[in-house]
């Protein structure tokens, strides 16, 4: 038995060595090594932390974070928050709803405490820096307070709430935290990861929180993203959503590398995996990043390009520093570079003062672009934004939702329009795994983050792997096909 452990170890780093070997054999030999393996004894005394991530998909991959950082100290995962001696929750600022949702999450897990009095609870991310004080001290809902550049810290945290009964730190960086963190993939589907490139953000947009809860800009070393995108590859996932708040900005100034490189270096790692990256803004995305795109297969046709509003005059009290006009010309560069990049959208309804037409320009805009998929949110004004100090909130709520919903109709008109242009087409989709709805199908995505299910059929396909399939109908939100026998 030793030697056949011996043997299969030797096997499986060999593959993890190469990156040449089919995905199929890799799954194959993990799988063996699983049932010849024993499972880690649990310890006794060994703690179990819950996580819940609200808000953008960097709070997905902060988490990841903290379970790296946790394990470290030898704390156990669990899906089970009942099970917990810890619970987190990593928070979302960007609206009001999202703060209020998290409250009631709060409210509920401290009822927890009366059976568990050795249980604590945290707070994560965006709100701890805005409501420290409130939830730590007045509402005493919290035991802990962690900022978004304060992970490391969190066994002493722990420790210090665990011995005094709270503990905070709030301190925000001016320099990259966590390259050297390996995250932990959590309820991962082992095909798509997530890996952050920069943090923060210098725009000051003036409706937006984010500058204020995540500090100022910085760019993590080339060298640790390419690493962990090579780990990535090696571990057997084949897309990775490269993140910041604004990516376009990325510039590693050691190697003096711009986004379009890094672009371009990643690409370069593994013909077989997928690149997307969000969010862009526009005034930063450039026809270099452009042309690196349309030069690699692997990087996905689709680039998420938030508008927030189609008036030149909202725009401008808004601080997003570009109008509508070179607005349009930019997706114009976009659909002349890429014919088939697919294009989505964030759109802020009601901001302050808008007006009859300033919304129908918000229509038109939504008219020209027809966006394949669109986030269309009321505006909620935000405590300490320049919006909140500059502008009186002054749309009233009942027209600030007769907008919405009015945007909302036209988008769905847009996004199943581009659904049914798809229908007769051929994709290559990566597989992420059995659909949602029915086991005897797959379920994956098109270069252009649309969703498509397809029988499973005779073909020994597995989670990870490519397939080409034919599109021959649609919902508004699905693609439904077969594998094409003549790709
Ligand atoms: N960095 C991205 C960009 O430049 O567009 C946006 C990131 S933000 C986390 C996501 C979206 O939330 C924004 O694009 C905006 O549409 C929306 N948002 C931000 N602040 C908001 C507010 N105060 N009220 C309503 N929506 C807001
Ligand atoms: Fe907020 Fe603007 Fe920065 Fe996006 S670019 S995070 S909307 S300030
Ligand atoms: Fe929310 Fe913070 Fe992200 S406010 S959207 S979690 S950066």
């Amino acid at each position: 038995m030793t030697v056949l452990i011996f043997c299969f170890c030797i096997v499986v780093l060999v593959v993890r060595k190469s990156n040449t070997f089919p995905l199929y054999f890799y799954t194959m030999i993990l799988h063996a090594t699983h049932t010849v393996l024993e499972p880690t004894p649990l310890l006794a005394d060994q703690k179990k932390f819950y996580i819940e991530s609200y808000g953008c998909q960097m709070n997905v991959n902060d988490s990841e974070i903290v379970a790296s950082i946790l394990k470290e100290q030898h704390f156990l995962h669990t899906q089970n928050y009942e099970d917990a001696n810890l619970i987190l929750l990593n928070t979302c600022s960007i609206r009001e709803k999202a703060e209020t949702t998290i409250r009631n999450r709060l409210k509920q897990f401290n009822a927890l405490k009366k059976q568990h009095p050795d249980l604590l609870i945290g707070i994560l991310g965006c709100m701890a820096e805005r409501l420290k004080g409130t939830l730590l001290e007045q509402e005493k809902l919290v035991d802990l307070v962690v900022g978004p550049d304060a992970y490391k810290s969190l066994p002493q945290l722990i420790a210090t709430a665990t011995e005094h009964g709270k503990a905070i730190n709030v301190l925000l960086s001016r320099e990259e935290t966590y390259s050297d963190v390996s995250p932990i993939r959590l309820n991962s589907n082992g095909v798509t990861a997530f890996v952050s490139i920069m943090r923060g953000c210098n725009n000051m947009c003036s409706f937006c929180v984010v500058p204020f809860t995540r500090g100022r800009e910085r760019s993590r070393p080339l060298a640790s993203i390419l690493k962990e995108c090579a780990d990535l590859v090696q571990e057997g996932y084949r897309e990775i959503t490269l993140l910041g708040q604004n990516v376009d900005s990325y510039f590693d100034a050691d190697t003096k590398t711009n986004f379009a490189q890094l672009l371009h270096q990643v690409a370069l790692i593994n013909p077989l995996l997928r690149l997307r990256f969000s969010t862009s803004h526009p005034k930063d995305i450039t026809e270099e990043v452009l042309y690196v795109m349309q030069q690699h297969d692997n990087i996905c046709k689709y680039i998420h390009l938030p508008v927030q509003s189609g008036s030149s005059r909202i725009l401008d009290m808004m601080n997003r520093t570009y109008d509508r006009e070179w607005y349009i010309a930019k997706v114009n560069t976009i659909k002349k570079i890429m014919s088939n990049c697919a294009l989505s959208t964030d759109m802020i309804i009601g901001f302050c003062s808008e007006t009859d037409e300033d919304f129908d320009a918000s229509m038109s805009i939504m008219e020209y672009c027809k966006y394949d998929l669109a986030y269309m949110y009321a505006y909620s004004e935000r405590p300490g934004t320049l919006a909140a100090r500059q502008y009186a909130d002054d749309v009233p709520e009942p027209i600030k939702q007769e907008r919405l919903q009015k945007i909302i109709a036209l988008h769905r008109q847009h996004s199943l329009e581009r659904m049914q242009e798809q229908v007769g087409k051929t994709f290559s989709v990566l597989i992420e795994g059995d659909s949602k709805k029915n086991q005897d199908e797959w379920q994956g995505r098109n270069e252009h983050n649309k969703v498509i299910v397809f029988p499973k059929s005779h073909y020994q396909l597995q989670k990870g792997d490519y397939a080409m399939v034919q599109v021959h109908a649609c919902t508004s939100g699905t693609l439904i096909g077969t594998i094409a026998t003549n790709p």
